[in-house]
């Protein structure tokens, strides 16, 4: 088991993505505490893994409060926090820049950046004091490109990777280190209603050099080598799992050329 032992804390763990890398850490033998807002979802989780090494809370990461409540909840009962997993995001309604209402960017930035540094904060402090940790934050790739339309959620995902960077920096000398992850389109999560359209799934994989969307697992994967020993020395990085579409072009400058001729 890669992480007997180990306690693991997801934010956003109840559903989607951070579900899936909850029941990876429970298969590899890790204690698992997680959060959400939907009370529903929490007790879902609760009765799913009931009999596992298991915590789940309702609260929003944008709670400082709670979240610290939180973390003083699981270090009593575990005495420790090896791993956090920044998953919890939300992205804004898709709208040009011009239209972008105040209260839809004020939300997206209060969740996906405020949230996540308040609850990196939180934790990183209890890491710094126990000299270890690893933070681990989920990202994405419109972060490095800026898709239109997504203006808000590209701008609070490059600020995670800046994030990231400053943490390695800063808590290193603490034996606390970080990275991040920018995926591409996932079969999973919040595009769990997309994929069920063929039109949309042809339309991302045409525009992903390998062809497809990425599964959940192959997420995963990356996520638990991220949060192993074997991937200590990766700090402050963040790691594109996209199947190659950040920077991509369908028609390059040279395919054009060439059709000319
Ligand atoms: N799916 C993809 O293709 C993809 C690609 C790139 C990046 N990502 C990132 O991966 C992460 C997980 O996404 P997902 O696809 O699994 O989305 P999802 O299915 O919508 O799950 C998001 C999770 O975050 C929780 N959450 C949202 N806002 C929260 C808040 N303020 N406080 C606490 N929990 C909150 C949600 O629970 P509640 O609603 O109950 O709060 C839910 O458990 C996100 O950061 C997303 O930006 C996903």
């Amino acid at each position: 088991m890669m992480f007997s032992e180990k306690v693991v804390f997801i934010t956003g763990g109840t559903k989607g993505l951070g579900k899936a890398m909850a029941k990876a850490f429970l298969d590899e033998g890790a204690k698992v505490a997680v959060n959400g807002r939907n009370k529903e979802a929490v007790a879902k989780f609760e009765d799913e893994f009931r009999g596992k090494n298991i915590l789940a809370f309702e609260a929003d990461i944008s709670d400082y409060e709670k979240m610290n409540h939180i973390a003083d909840k699981v270090y009593s009962e575990w005495s420790k926090i090896d791993i956090l997993i920044n998953n919890a995001g939300i992205v804004n309604q898709l709208m040009p820049a011009e239209k972008i209402k105040k209260e839809d960017f004020d939300r997206v930035i209060d969740v996906n950046l405020k949230g996540t540094f308040y609850t990196t904060q939180i934790f990183g402090k209890k890491m710094i004091e126990q000299k270890s940790g690893r933070i681990i934050s989920i990202a994405s790739q419109v972060g490095f490109f800026g898709e239109k339309g997504f203006l808000p959620y590209s701008i609070s995902k490059s600020a995670l990777m800046i994030m990231t960077r400053s943490i390695a920096h800063e808590w290193s000398k603490y034996n606390v280190t970080a990275c991040a992850v920018a995926p591409g389109f996932i079969k999973g999560g919040m595009n769990e209603g997309l994929i069920k359209k063929e039109v949309f799934v042809n339309f991302l994989s045409k525009r992903t050099p390998i062809e497809r969307m990425g599964e959940v697992n192959e997420l995963i994967s990356l996520i638990l080598f991220l949060a192993s020993d074997n991937a200590r020395y990766i700090n402050g990085e963040t790691i594109t799992i996209d199947g190659g579409m950040t920077g991509y072009n369908q028609e390059s400058l040279l395919d054009f050329i060439m059709k000319g001729k």
